[in-house]
């Protein structure tokens, strides 16, 4: 099995999808800004790349099938990004929120719902399962 990319896996949710996909006998990769400190499990292959310098996400996305997404990135690199992405990989997990839990709660503007929306109809649109 190809290694499975997780793009956000030196935040909060990202270094627990690692932990688990690596103890769970799965290949991991890592995409980090600053390898040097991404302090992961050596078992975890830590490549740089950065979602707004969509150049280098090809060197991370090489050899990959399925993609853990963390989205904290500006809007403006979604676009570019998803493309490179869809470009590698078949599959892809994206750690969305709630924004179509029908609650008002849930229902209000916000700067991060746009952002999200426009990631779920990219992938939706993009033939990645
Ligand atoms: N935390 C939760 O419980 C939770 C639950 C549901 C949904 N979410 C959603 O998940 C996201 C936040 O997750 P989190 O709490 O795990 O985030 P976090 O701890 O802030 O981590 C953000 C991750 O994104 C990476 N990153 C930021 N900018 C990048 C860039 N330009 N290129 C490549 N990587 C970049 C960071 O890497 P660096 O090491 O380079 O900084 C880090 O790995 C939000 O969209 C939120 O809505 C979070």
């Amino acid at each position: 099995m190809n290694p499975i990319l997780v793009i956000g896996g030196t935040g909060t949710v990202g270094r627990q999808v690692l932990s688990r996909l690596a103890a769970s006998g799965a290949q991991v990769r890592a995409l980090a800004r600053n390898p040097g400190e991404a302090c992961l499990p050596p078992q975890v292959e830590v490549v740089r790349g950065d979602l707004v310098l969509p150049e280098t996400l090809d060197g991370c996305l090489d050899g990959i099938d399925t993609v853990f997404l963390v989205w904290t990135a500006p809007a403006a690199a979604v676009a570019p990004a998803l493309e490179r992405i869809a470009k590698h990989a078949r599959r892809i997990v994206f750690l969305s929120a709630p924004i179509k839990t029908a609650h008002p709660l849930f229902q209000q503007p916000n700067p991060g719902r746009e952002v999200v929306e426009q990631i779920e109809r990219l992938i939706e649109t993009s033939g990645l399962q």
